[in-house]
């Protein structure tokens, strides 16, 4: 490691102590009304808090906005959005700046939020939460006080979140359903088609900001992060439970910062890209909002797949524990080239984003390559960042009309 490495590594570590020590404490936090309540029926909409435990005991919540503002039920189908998780070097500001929940799609005015504008244009909206985020804390046996509570990475979020939300909207609505995701979101269902799953509930996928494939990422603090996790990983697992404060994590980000010789006036752009769309008097009204944990063990592997390049399962570390849990001795990995060619996906991307990276959004585009040309909408919008996708002001126009459009023809 270089020298700027190294200070920037012990910087890390007595950065991600106080935050995980702090994050206990900030747990008695975690009551409120629910998104229904604080965000959704505030604007005037209908809104139904609704759960789903999964089969391995996670009790996460889903909204559903089953009418537009005026009232008027919905005629069209279902719409599950799905938010993404934080990006390792990425969570600081992500988690700082972005509900990564279902909020994340509730975020601007209702002209501007897709949550919205999908309501009023008749389509049944569902939200979803992952695991561990504050809505969808709760579990049949474990606490998140609970090391085991917290033994899972984005795998697990294929495997028991994504059919578990799917099939409730699925058997409540009797329908099938379309499905929009953000950075994250859009890794568990690419890595959940590959295997093909889930589209017998499906209509069509919409994934924005597409995250597969890592290992030509922009954002220099993501991966000396990444760096960071990989060669600590044993440390790391120890803690289990991932989640970032504002207090520290400003006063880290001015020593990474200087560190770096980045100009962190604009911490959003350092680590997401120089985002075009985005009112930034908004975003200080949510500064005030807890920043959302996430399993130590998930940003251990997305830190794998920043340094492999692959889009693999979990690697254990040995090559007796990866037999013991997949039988090979290195991690099976998902092959986007077996998506099924003829699934409706309609993928935006950015050319500034730093964590969708253009390169690494062409090299899933090759792996897409047989795709039937008919069935996959390809929408690059060059002054784009990560956050615009979703917190764009002039999105509806550029990404979301597209979308709805593409939406009604499949
Ligand atoms: C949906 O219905 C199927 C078939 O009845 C059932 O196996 C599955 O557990 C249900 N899923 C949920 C989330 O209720
Ligand atoms: C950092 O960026 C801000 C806004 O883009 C600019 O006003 C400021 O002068 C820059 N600072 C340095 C030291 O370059
Ligand atoms: C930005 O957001 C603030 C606060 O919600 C609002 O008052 C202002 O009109 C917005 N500006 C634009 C350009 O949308």
């Amino acid at each position: 490691m270089s020298m700027i490495n190294k200070i920037l590594a012990s910087q890390l570590l007595v950065f991600f102590i106080c935050v995980i020590a702090e994050a206990h404490a900030r747990k008695t936090l975690y009551t409120d009304d629910g998104i229904c309540k604080r965000m959704v029926e505030t604007q005037g909409y209908a809104c139904e808090e609704h759960k789903v435990t999964t089969v391995d005991g996670y009790i996460l919540s889903l909204q559903r906005m089953p009418a537009g503002r005026s009232g008027k039920a919905a005629d069209k189908p279902p719409v599950l959005l799905h938010h993404g998780l934080f990006i390792v070097g990425a969570l600081l500001v992500e988690t700082l700046f972005f509900f990564k929940d279902a909020i994340t799609w509730l975020f601007n005015t209702p002209e501007e939020s897709l949550a919205y504008i999908l309501a009023d244009k008749g389509f049944d909206v569902w939200l979803a939460n992952t695991r561990g985020t504050k809505y969808s804390s709760a579990h049949t046996s474990l606490s998140p006080n609970d090391m085991a509570y917290w033994d899972w990475s984005w795998d697990e979020l294929v495997s028991y979140d994504l059919p578990a939300s799917l099939s409730y909207v699925f058997n409540h609505t009797a329908q099938k359903m379309h499905y929009v995701g953000h950075s994250l979101g859009t890794l568990t269902a690419l890595a959940a088609f590959s295997e093909e799953q889930l589209m017998n509930m499906l209509r069509s996928a919409a994934l924005l900001s597409p995250i597969a494939h890592l290992n030509q990422i922009m954002s220099q603090p993501t991966k000396l992060a990444a760096d960071l996790f990989i060669a600590n990983d044993v440390y790391w697992l120890g803690l289990h439970e991932f989640i970032p404060n504002e207090n520290v994590a400003s006063k880290f980000l001015e020593g990474i910062c200087r560190s770096l010789k980045l100009n962190c006036s604009d911490l959003m752009t350092v680590f997401t890209g120089p985002n075009c769309c985005i009112n930034s008097s908004r975003i200080n009204i949510f500064l005030n909002n807890e920043p959302q944990p996430s399993s130590t063990k998930n940003l251990i592997h997305l830190s794998q797949m920043i340094r492999t390049g692959k889009i693999a399962k979990y690697d254990y570390g040995n090559e007796e524990q990866n037999i013991q849990h997949y039988g090979e001795a290195s991690p099976p990995l998902y092959d986007m080239a077996s998506i099924p060619n003829g699934f409706p996906l309609f993928l935006s991307y950015g050319g500034q984003d730093m964590l969708s990276d253009v390169n690494d959004v062409k090299l899933l585009l090759t792996d897409l390559k047989d795709h039937h040309k008919n069935k996959l909408v390809l929408l690059f919008i060059e002054n784009y960042a990560h956050a615009d996708f979703v917190m764009g002001v002039n999105a509806k126009q550029i990404v979301y009309d597209p979308i709805m459009a593409f939406f009604n023809d499949n």
